[in-house]
């Protein structure tokens, strides 16, 4: 019988969703493990379910034979060596896009707050001050909003932000379907130029680390503010530091920063802290119910596919094979060394067995090979051996 480990207190929306496919032998330990708790919890483990906390490294990996795939009920994948879990054959899935929709709410209601002129009526109230005035503060209706990164949430902003009457622009540099009546604008000084409210939603990293340069926010209208719902490094802070404060912005929100505290105990540092037209939340964008629910049944649902079909689509370090029911009796799952030869002799071994291939599917990924062959009888032990021994296997086995 399979069985699946769950660390980390994984939202109950996992466990429903692999009994629903049929999985029973499933242990939950509410923690993260490590040292030889972790060994001896997954000793016998096929399948492992962790958090960011547990960390499935070379050396964990290489003690675990037993182990077919990994599940990261997370978006990142940091806390698993990667490239050990592949050279073993062993796919590693998360739920990169189950908080999408967390995140685009999210901006939708900073964009209002923020051209209501509210973080600085709600400060002044808590002084004790009654603002009343209207000056400065506008409706989202008819306001054009500029889309930086017109990905999964870029363009899932746009479409909320249709729903209140906002027109839509966005800058990607790769080409993307427009939905709703988004618009792409060829640059991003033009997008800068023309938006009411900037939103930004590129990736993390080197080529997009300062994309909101001093320049770039000069390109600004003194009445546009901005939102950062995606990484810390992609925005100058200082930059925008001195154009809040000079007046040259009209405010701003963010939810992540170059440096974040890497707990709750240490202190929260940015120089716009007490900026009174500035929405500062601690990394929050996507944490809600709804997102722990869906990241539980996105990444079940993976290792579900995985265990009963040997779907390898969306895993993070593997060959992509997509789902595709079950065409015959067996189906052998073969993760091999990509090299030449390797399907050429696992089908001879079929033919020499008298075995008929009803339907094989090949993809590969660097340095390994991974096939799905079903063929019309069931397998004998004799030949999983001859298999799982050739030269070029890493891991083969049924399904
Ligand atoms: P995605 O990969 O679907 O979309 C990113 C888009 O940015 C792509 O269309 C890409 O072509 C575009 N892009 C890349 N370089 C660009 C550039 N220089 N200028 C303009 N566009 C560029 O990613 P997704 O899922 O939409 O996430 C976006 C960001 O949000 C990521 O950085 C992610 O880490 C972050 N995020 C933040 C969360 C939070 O809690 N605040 C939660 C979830 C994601």
């Amino acid at each position: 019988m399979t069985k699946i480990v769950l660390l980390e207190k994984i939202h109950p929306s996992a466990v429903e969703h692999l009994r629903g496919q049929g999985f029973t032998d499933i242990t939950e330990i509410p923690r993260a493990l490590s040292g030889k708790e972790l060994a001896a919890a997954l000793a016998d483990a096929d399948a492992v379910g962790i958090r960011s906390t547990t960390h499935l490294t070379a050396e964990v990996l290489a003690g675990l034979p037993r182990l077919d795939v990994i599940g990261c009920f997370c978006i990142g994948t940091n806390q698993v060596d990667l490239t050990a879990a592949m050279a073993l054959g062993i796919p590693v899935f998360n739920a990169p896009y189950s908080n999408t929709r967390s995140v685009a709410e999210l901006v939708i209601a900073q964009a209002i707050l923020l051209l209501r002129r509210i973080p600085e009526k709600n400060a002044r109230a808590h002084r004790g001050i009654w603002d009343k005035s209207a000056q400065g503060a506008y409706e989202v209706r008819n306001k054009t909003l500029g889309i930086i990164g017109y990905g999964n949430i870029g363009a899932q902003v746009g479409i909320l932000a249709e729903s209140v009457g906002m027109r839509v622009f966005y800058y990607d540099p790769e080409s993307k379907l427009p939905l709703g009546n988004a618009r792409p604008v060829p640059t991003l000084e033009a997008l800068l130029a023309q938006a009411d409210v900037v939103t930004m939603h590129v990736p993390g990293g080197a080529a997009t680390t300062d994309l909101l340069t001093a320049e770039r926010i000069a390109c600004m209208k003194p009445t546009a503010v901005l939102i950062n719902a995606s990484r810390g490094g992609v925005v100058d802070i200082a930059a925008l530091n001195t154009a809040l404060r000079e007046q040259r912005l009209a405010g701003a929100a963010l939810d992540v920063f170059p440096v974040e505290p890497k707990s709750e105990k240490d202190e929260f540092v940015s120089p716009l802290r007490g900026l009174d037209n500035v929405i500062l939340t601690p990394h929050i964008g996507g944490s809600t119910e709804e997102a722990q629910d869906n990241i539980g049944r996105e990444v079940a649902d993976k290792l579900a596919r995985f265990l009963s079909a040997g779907t390898t689509r969306s895993a993070v370090n593997f060959p992509e094979v997509p789902h595709i029911e079950k065409a015959a009796t067996s189906r052998i799952l073969n993760v091999h060394r990509n090299v030449p030869g390797v399907i050429a002799s696992m089908n001879a071994c079929f033919a020499e067995s008298g075995l008929n291939i009803v339907a094989q599917q090949l993809q590969t990924r660097g340095s390994i090979g991974y096939a799905i062959t079903d063929v019309d009888a069931p397998i004998s032990e004799e030949l999983m051996r001859k298999l799982c021994g050739a030269p070029s296997t890493i891991r083969c086995h049924l399904v």
